[in-house]
């Protein structure tokens, strides 16, 4: 059994060069609301849901983007709301939200 029932992680990365990158597409603010809502519905910690921030997953072309463990399966948000059904769906139910999945083709 893994530690964590559910393990998310979030880019969260910002370039300075012009770049672009997940925190000019409101990653911050996903991830605060992702780990918000994991921590409100009792879920957070070891046998239930680990929300990380992470650094370039290099998949930034469908930024802002995040991953969730052990389904492995990327998503690409768009607003609060895509993170709500992220969060009641995938990591409390296991299922799929399939609106927000990231397309295997997107890169860096
Ligand atoms: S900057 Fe987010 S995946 Fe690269």
């Amino acid at each position: 059994m893994s530690y964590y029932q559910r393990h998310v992680f979030f880019c969260l990365n910002q370039r300075d060069n012009g770049e672009n990158a997940c925190a000019q597409h409101g990653a911050k603010e996903g991830f605060d609301h992702c780990k918000a809502r994991v921590k409100a519905e009792g879920t957070a910690g070891p046998g239930g849901v680990r929300v990380n921030k992470a650094g370039c997953l290099d998949r930034c072309a469908g930024g802002p983007v995040a991953v969730v463990y052990p389904e492995a399966v990327w998503y690409t948000y768009v607003d609060r709301n895509d993170i709500d059904e992220i969060v009641d769906r995938h990591l409390k139910r296991g299922e799929v939200v399939e609106r927000p999945v990231l397309p295997p083709s997107v890169g860096r």
